[in-house]
Order: structure tokens, then C-alpha cells, then sequence
């Protein structure tokens, strides 16, 4: 890797960065957290690219999903657990309906730092630093807790780390065991529409089940139907955190990131010559890369090189986030260039950033905008001959109510009920549930039909 450190993004141009007051306190963090033990290691991440891999060819699906911010306050067992139960429903659904493996990765685990459109809030003639995640401010409007705070790092270092060990205990302990597949029900969508089709298709899961215990193929002897691979992501927004938690893995001799399996580049901060792309270009995790609306084929083509420069499959997730109105017209340019180029590369959906609307003072997501652009997506990929990868979403295991619509029709009007994001609205269980349901519908149909025959120009 020519001329790159863990701190070579330091002499580069920045965007989204926060201003510590007490930069002393800031470097003095740093230093203690490079001392800190790693909270993934490099053969988990090597192994997760293999798994990204296979879904740049075709052979997988990729579901990425979980809080737009993590918060400090909603750090707790059930919120975890109710996360990693959903999780494991729609990731159960995608398979059955796909009959390929699902790759599952949480935003989760430090997806804590947020990119914002404004570096200032104002509210009654004050204006307050905005809000940027809470391993680096408070959300009060105040002074005292919108002032960047250090000591917040260790903070959301400390609470990955735990996050982690239950993911892990989760994921390993016999919790993701096939044969619970009916105990992932959380308790409010049981008796939703969702929670009805679910409880039919785990009743087919649990008969394979049996019929496969009949003949000698159970939990016991096969690894794979009790315990489940999950990994972490966040975007790698604070580099400071990240250069930190950047550790040389002894058996390759590479640089990585340990503060998560995977981490990605925002639509806000991917200028190729800036700093969170030569800091990502340098470790060898797999990297996402959002792919907003202003950007142009031939941006995308150089970021891939720099970010991508051996054509690994697995190395790079393209994310498109274009919204539901842009999707037809943005994502097939850059399909195409991205093919013509012969670039491996895993295509990802996220329905959520590019759909973010204001109702009744809250910011809010129509369910119908984020399935519309899921469809599109799906729509675009087929008459392009190439892979639908993935989807990434912002979704929680908790009955909030946070994006419009969906099967119990949230109104503008119960918003304000349970709205509980620090940041982005988020599907609830229930949503998220229907989205894999449609997902896997279109899954199935896709694979049962015809390929798409290619139009020859001309
Ligand atoms: C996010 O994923 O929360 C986010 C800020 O996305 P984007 O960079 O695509 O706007
Ligand atoms: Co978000």
C-alpha cells in the first residue's frame, strides 16, 4: 500500500468533522484507546469478505441493517436481543425464499458518529454545534452536551464491546439454533399479519427439521443449523476513533480496522483526494461505498480503483441510495459502467436515505417510497443481466413509530407516538418483517423466471 499510515487521512481536506474545544483531552483518548484491545479480529473480517465474495458472484445475499445512530440511553439487553431476533426472522425468510445463503451484518456495535447537513442547530435565536451521534455529543440542545466531548469514544468503545459479546453469545450459544426458529417472535408483531406468515413458514422449517433429524442430520452433529455467523458495521465517520482501533494483524502482515467486521464511506465524505477514503483505501476489511444521486460513473469507476485496486470480489459493496423517484434514472449508468469496466463488485439497496421526508415536524420515511425503490432496484438488475446483492436498512426490534405506512398503516398522525431515533427514522419490527417478506417474494420470482434476455442495441 503506497504512501498510506493509519494517519495518512490526517494531511488530506475533511468534511464532517467536529470541533473538540480541548484538543489536549482529544489526543490523550486517542492515545489510550490505540492501547485498548480489539473488538473484531482480522481472520472475521478476511472471513466475512470471502462471504461478500461469493455474493459479488451471484451465489448469496447480503442483509445489512440496524440503527441509523446507536445511543448511549438505549443500551440494554432487550433492545439487542429484540434487534438480533428480527434480524434472524428476516435473514430466515431471505433464505428460504432465496435458497442461498444470507450474509448478516448489523449496523451495530459502533455505528455511533452521524454525518449532518448543518454544522450548526438554531432554535429560538440559539444556535448549538448539531448534533453528530453520541461518541460525540449530546442531543439535549444545550450548550454543556452539544460541545464535543472526548471522553465519549471510550464511551461507545465500551458499549460496542458489550454489544459484541452479546451479538456473539447470541449468534454462537445456541440462541440462532434453527430449531428455536418460533422463539424469535418478538412479542407486539405475533399477532400482525407478518407475525401470522412467519409463524407458517417457521412450522415448514421446523418439519424439514424433523424430517432431517429422522434421517441423521441434526443441531448436534451439524454446526450450521445451531449457530450463525453475524458480523458488525458502521460508517467510518470519526477517523480519529477508527485510526485508533487500527491494529497490524499478525499472521498476514495487513493493516485493519478493529472497531467493526465492516465499515463504509457516507454519500457525504467519498471525494476521492478527501480523508475517510485514503483511510479506507489503507485496511483490509471489506468497505462499503454509498452511492448517492450526484455521483457520476466516471467518480465512481476511480473510487473503485483506489478503494478496490485488485479487483477482489468481497473487498467493496457499492450501497445505492438514490430514492424511489432517482433509482431508474442514477443506478443503471452506473451498472453498466461498473460491468463494462468488468469491476467485482457486491450491489446493495438502501431504500432508506434517499426517501427521508418532514411530516408534521418529524422526519419520517414512506413505506411504499422504500419498497418502490427495493422494487426498482430489483427492476433495474434484472434488465441489466447482473445481481441484486443486498438491502440495507435502518430498522430497530422495538414497536416505534417512526416511517409511515406499512400493514398497520402508520399516519402522520401517530408519529409523534413512539419516535425514538437519535437520528434517522427506522422501520419497526413489523415493517421490517413485511419488507423481507416482499424481498423474498421477489427473490423467488426472479429465480424461477427466464434470465432476462439482453436487448442488443442497434
Ligand atoms: C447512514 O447510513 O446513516 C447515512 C448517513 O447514509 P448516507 O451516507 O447514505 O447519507
Ligand atoms: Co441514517
Amino acid at each position: 500500500m503506497k504512501n498510506w499510515s493509519p494517519s495518512s487521512w490526517r494531511s488530506k481536506p475533511i468534511q464532517q468533522v467536529p470541533e473538540f474545544p480541548d484538543k489536549a483531552a482529544l489526543t490523550e483518548v486517542e492515545a489510550r484507546m490505540a492501547t485498548y484491545p480489539p473488538l473484531v479480529f482480522a481472520g472475521e473480517a478476511r472471513k466475512l469478505k470471502r462471504q461478500l465474495a461469493a455474493v459479488a458472484n451471484g451465489e448469496g445475499f447480503l442483509l445489512q441493517g440496524g440503527d441509523c445512530a446507536e445511543s448511549f440511553a438505549e443500551h440494554g439487553a432487550d433492545n439487542i436481543r429484540d434487534f438480533f431476533r428480527v434480524f434472524l426472522q428476516m435473514a430466515v425468510v431471505l433464505t428460504f425464499a432465496g435458497s442461498k445463503p444470507v450474509v448478516k451484518i448489523g449496523r451495530i456495535a459502533g455505528q455511533f458518529a452521524k454525518p449532518r447537513s448543518s454544522d450548526i442547530e438554531t432554535k429560538n435565536g440559539l444556535s448549538l454545534p448539531s448534533y453528530r451521534g453520541d461518541i460525540v455529543n449530546g442531543i439535549d440542545f444545550s450548550e454543556v452536551s452539544r460541545t464535543p466531548d472526548p471522553a465519549r469514544q471510550e464511551m461507545a468503545y465500551r458499549q460496542s464491546a458489550a454489544t459484541l459479546n452479546l451479538l456473539r453469545a447470541f449468534a454462537q450459544g445456541g440462541f440462532a439454533n434453527l430449531e428455536n426458529v418460533h422463539k424469535w417472535m418478538v412479542g407486539f408483531i405475533s399477532d400482525s399479519p407478518q407475525g401470522e406468515r412467519y409463524r407458517a413458514l417457521a412450522d415448514r422449517i421446523t418439519e424439514t427439521m424433523d424430517f432431517m433429524r429422522a434421517i441423521g442430520i441434526n443441531a448436534e452433529n451439524h454446526p450450521s443449523l445451531r449457530e450463525t455467523d453475524f458480523y458488525t458495521s458502521h460508517e467510518a465517520l470519526l477517523l480519529g476513533y477508527e485510526e485508533a482501533l487500527t491494529r497490524v494483524d499478525s499472521t498476514s502482515g495487513d493493516w485493519y480496522t478493529t472497531s467493526g467486521h465492516m465499515i463504509w464511506v457516507g454519500d457525504r465524505t467519498r471525494q476521492i483526494d478527501h480523508a475517510h477514503v485514503e483511510y479506507c483505501r489503507g485496511v483490509k476489511n471489506p468497505l462499503g461505498l454509498k452511492c448517492g444521486p450526484s455521483l457520476e460513473a466516471d467518480d465512481l469507476l476511480g473510487l473503485i480503483d483506489v478503494l478496490n485496486p485488485e479487483n477482489e470480489p468481497g473487498r467493496l459493496t457499492l450501497i445505492a441510495r438514490f430514492g424511489a423517484e432517482k433509482v431508474e434514472d442514477r443506478l443503471p449508468k452506473l451498472l453498466r459502467a461498473v460491468e463494462k469496466e468488468g469491476r467485482k463488485v457486491v450491489w446493495s439497496c438502501d431504500p432508506m436515505h434517499g426517501n427521508t421526508i418532514s411530516l408534521n415536524g418529524y422526519k419520517t420515511r414512506p413505506f411504499d417510497h422504500i419498497l418502490k425503490e427495493v422494487q426498482t432496484f430489483f427492476d433495474v438488475h434484472r434488465a441489466e443481466g447482473t445481481h441484486p446483492g443486498g438491502i440495507h436498512i435502518e430498522m430497530t426490534g422495538k414497536n416505534v413509530t417512526e416511517c409511515t405506512g406499512g400493514a398497520r398503516a402508520i399516519s402522520a398522525d401517530d408519529l409523534h407516538d413512539r419516535y425514538h431515533t437519535h437520528c434517522d427514522p427506522r422501520l419497526n419490527a413489523d415493517q421490517a418483517l413485511e419488507l423481507a417478506f416482499l424481498v423474498a417474494e421477489r427473490l423467488k420470482k426472479d429465480a424461477e423466471a427466464q434470465p432476462a434476455q439482453k436487448v442488443a442495441a442497434g
